[in-house]
C-alpha cells in the first residue's frame, strides 16, 4: 500500500479485460456482445468464474443482472456497490463498461490483498443490457433495479426476431419472476461506476481522474413511415410516396433539431434505418428509423423533439406518408452525490492523481443507480476520445490508475457510519 492505499495488479487487470475481448461474435479486435448472444452467455460465466475464485458470493436476478458480494462485518447494512456492464454493440472496442466490471473486481482484490476488512459490505453489480442494441432500450437492467420501468412495457419488448426478454431469458437459464427484479429501498448505501470517458477531455487536458457531477438525460424515439411501394422503373416519380425519401428528409430535420434546440449540449442521432421492402428496383413503402436524442437539461431537449415532432408532420403532408412517432425511453438527467464525488475527490488526490469534476454525456447504468442511492462515476482518459468502435483503448496506466481510484472510494465509503 501506498498513501495507505492498495496497488492494483494492472498485468492481471490487462490480461482479463484481453480475455474477455476474445468473447465476442465479430473477428476479434472487434468486440460484438449483444444481450444473451452465446459470446455475452461465455462473458457472463467468465466473470462469474474470477468472482467466485476472489471468494465473492454470487448471485443472479431475473433479469441477468450478477451480484457479486464481499461481506463486511456489518452484513445487514445497506452495502457499497460498483460495477457496470459487459455487453458490447456491434462493431464496439473491448473497454466500455469492461473497465468497470474488471476495474471493479480489480479495486476488491486490492482491498483483499492489503488486508481491508469491508465494514458495509461491498458488492460487484454486472448490469444486464445496459446497450439498447437487443430491444432498443438502454440500461435494461439497471432500470429494472431501480424500478424504473413498468414491467408491462418489459413484457412488450421484442427483438428484431421477435423474441421476447421471456423467451431469451429461458435460453440463459433465467426462471425467476420479473417483478423480483427491482431492489427493495436502502439496499445500496453508494455505487461508484468506473468507466472510460468516451470524449476527449480527459486526454486533451492530461487529467488522469474525472468525476462525473452530471449525466446527460437520453431520450430514443422510434419513428415508422408508411408510404406507397412499385415497382421502380414503372411507378414516375410525380406523386410517388417514398418513404425512404420521407425517412432522409427526417433525419436531416432530426439534425436541425438539435442544432436550433438553443443549446450546444443537444445532441441527436438517426443511427438505426430500415427500409422495407428493401430491394433496389422497388420503391420503398416502408421505413423504420431510431432517433436518439440527449441533453443536459430537458428544457432545450423537449425544444428539439418538438422541433423534430414539427417537421415530421410537415414532411408527411407535403410527401403524403404516414409517420407515427413512438417514445422508447425519454429520461431525465442525473446528478452525481456532492459527498460521494467529494470522497472520490480526495482519495484521488491522496493517490496524487489530478481530478476534474465532469458532466457525461453517454449514459451509464449510474444513471439508474442514482435514483436509489447516492451516485458518482469515475472516469478516466480514452485515446481521442474515441468509443463504440473498435480503435477505443485507454492506457493501461490510466485504468489501473482508476482501479485504484475506485479502490480506495469503496474502503471510505464501506466505513461510512451505519
Ligand atoms: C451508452 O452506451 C450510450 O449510448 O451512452
Ligand atoms: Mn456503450
Ligand atoms: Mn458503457
Amino acid at each position: 500500500m501506498s498513501a495507505g492505499l492498495p496497488e492494483v495488479d494492472s498485468a492481471l487487470l490487462q490480461k482479463r479485460i484481453q480475455e474477455l475481448s476474445l468473447l465476442t461474435e465479430a473477428t476479434p479486435p472487434v468486440v460484438t456482445r449483444v444481450l444473451f448472444s452465446d459470446a455475452d452467455l461465455h462473458g457472463r460465466d467468465y466473470l462469474r468464474r474470477l468472482c467466485e475464485d476472489a471468494g465473492l458470493s454470487v448471485r443472479v436476478d431475473a433479469v441477468g443482472n450478477m451480484f457479486a458480494r464481499w461481506k463486511g462485518s456489518a452484513p445487514d447494512a445497506p452495502a457499497v456497490a460498483t460495477g457496470s456492464h459487459t455487453d458490447a454493440i456491434p462493431n464496439a472496442g473491448k473497454f466500455d463498461g469492461v473497465v468497470g466490471v474488471l476495474g471493479g473486481l480489480a479495486a476488491i482484490e486490492a482491498l483483499q490483498e492489503a488486508g481491508f476488512k469491508p465494514m458495509r459490505s461491498i458488492e460487484l453489480v454486472v448490469f444486464t443490457a445496459e446497450e439498447p442494441t437487443r430491444f432498443g432500450i438502454g440500461c435494461l437492467g439497471s432500470r429494472m433495479l431501480a424500478g424504473a420501468i413498468p414491467l408491462e412495457k418489459v413484457r412488450a419488448l421484442r427483438d428484431a426476431e421477435g423474441a421476447t426478454l421471456d423467451d431469451l431469458r429461458e435460453r440463459a437459464g433465467l426462471k425467476a419472476p420479473l417483478e423480483s427484479v427491482a431492489l427493495p429501498e436502502n439496499f445500496y448505501s453508494a455505487f461508484v461506476e468506473l468507466h472510460i470517458e468516451q470524449g476527449p477531455l480527459l486526454e486533451r487536458e492530461h487529467i488522469p481522474i474525472g468525476i462525473v457531477q452530471a449525466i446527460a438525460g437520453p431520450s430514443a424515439y422510434r419513428v415508422r413511415i408508411t408510404g406507397e411501394g412499385g415497382h421502380a422503373g414503372a411507378v414516375l416519380m410525380r406523386g410517388r410516396r417514398d418513404a425512404s425519401l420521407a425517412a432522409s428528409e427526417l433525419a436531416l430535420a432530426v439534425e436541425q433539431a438539435a442544432l436550433d434546440s438553443g443549446s450546444p449540449d443537444t445532441v441527436a442521432t438517426t443511427g438505426k434505418w430500415e427500409i422495407f421492402p428493401n430491394a433496389i428496383n422497388s420503391v420503398p413503402c416502408g421505413a423504420t428509423l431510431e432517433i436518439d436524442l440527449r441533453d443536459i437539461t430537458l428544457e432545450t431537449r423537449d425544444r428539439a423533439l418538438m422541433l423534430m415532432r414539427q417537421a415530421s408532420d410537415s414532411i408527411a403532408s407535403r410527401r403524403a406518408v404516414k409517420i407515427a412517432w413512438e417514445e422508447i425511453n425519454a429520461d431525465p438527467p442525473a446528478d452525481g452525490d456532492p459527498r460521494t464525488m467529494g470522497i472520490t475527490e480526495d482519495v484521488a488526490l491522496k493517490l496524487d492523481l489530478a481530478s476534474t469534476r465532469m458532466v457525461s454525456r453517454a449514459y451509464h447504468d449510474s444513471l439508474f443507480m442514482a435514483r436509489i442511492c447516492p451516485t458518482t462515476m469515475i472516469f478516466i482518459p480514452c485515446r481521442n476520445g474515441y468509443s463504440h468502435r473498435p480503435e477505443e483503448y485507454s492506457d493501461p496506466a490510466h485504468i489501473a490508475a482508476g482501479a485504484r481510484v475506485l479502490a480506495g472510494t469503496l474502503a471510505r465509503l464501506s466505513y461510512e457510519p451505519l
